[in-house]
C-alpha cells in the first residue's frame, strides 16, 4: 500500500546515475505517491556530466516508473522539497561509513524546516560497493563498469574519457 499524499525529494549529484541510485528509485517510488530525483545545480565538485545531461540520462532510466519525475535545483534542499510540496526526503545508506555525514545532513534539513523529515533507505547489498566516484575512476582508467551503471551510462563514459584522450 502506498501513502499516495506522501511527494518526497531523492536529491543528489547523480555524476553519474548508478544501479545503486536506480535501486534506490525503485525502493522509494513503492513508498511514496510521488518521487522527484533531484540533481543539484552550482555544485562546487567539478562534475563529469553537466546537470543537463545527469538529467537526460536518469529521465531515460527512470522512465518505467510511472511516478517518478526527475528535475534539478539550487539552493537549499530543504527549499526546493517546500516548494515542491514534498514532506519526505530520501537518502541511501551504503555502509555506516555514510551514516555521520546522511546524519548530520538529516539533522541540518531538519533544523532548517522540521515539518520535512528524511528516511534513509539501504540499496541491495549486491549494490553496497557502488559509488559515483569509484565507478568514474575505474572507468576512467579503462575497466569494465557494466552491470555497475546502466548501458547507456557504460556508453556515455566511454565516450566521455575516450574523447579525454584524444
Ligand atoms: O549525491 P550527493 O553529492 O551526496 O548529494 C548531496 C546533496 C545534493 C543531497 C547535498 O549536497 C545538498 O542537499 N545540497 C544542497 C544544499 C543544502 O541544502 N545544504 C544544507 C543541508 S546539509
Amino acid at each position: 500500500m502506498t501513502p499516495l499524499n506522501l511527494v518526497a525529494i531523492y536529491p543528489g549529484s547523480f555524476d553519474p546515475i548508478t544501479y545503486g541510485h536506480l535501486d534506490l528509485i525503485s525502493r522509494g517510488s513503492r513508498l511514496v505517491g510521488r518521487l522527484i530525483v533531484a540533481v543539484l545545480r552550482n555544485d562546487s565538485k567539478q562534475p563529469l556530466f553537466s546537470v543537463e545531461e545527469r538529467v537526460e540520462m536518469l529521465r531515460e532510466v527512470v522512465g518505467t516508473y510511472p511516478n517518478v519525475e526527475v528535475d534539478s535545483f539550487e539552493g537549499l534542499l530543504v527549499n526546493y522539497a517546500a516548494h515542491r510540496g514534498a514532506n519526505l526526503i530520501i537518502r541511501g545508506i551504503r555502509a555506516i561509513s555514510d551514516y555521520e555525514y546522511e546524519l548530520q545532513m538529516a539533522l541540518m534539513n531538519r533544523r532548517l524546516r522540521p515539518e520535512i523529515e528524511t528516511a534513509f533507505l539501504m540499496a541491495g547489498e549486491a549494490y553496497s560497493f557502488i559509488s559515483s566516484h569509484l565507478v568514474k575512476q575505474v572507468a576512467s582508467l579503462g575497466g569494465n563498469v557494466a552491470g555497475m551503471v546502466p548501458p547507456l551510462v557504460d556508453a556515455r563514459l566511454k565516450g566521455r574519457y575516450a574523447a579525454q584522450a584524444r
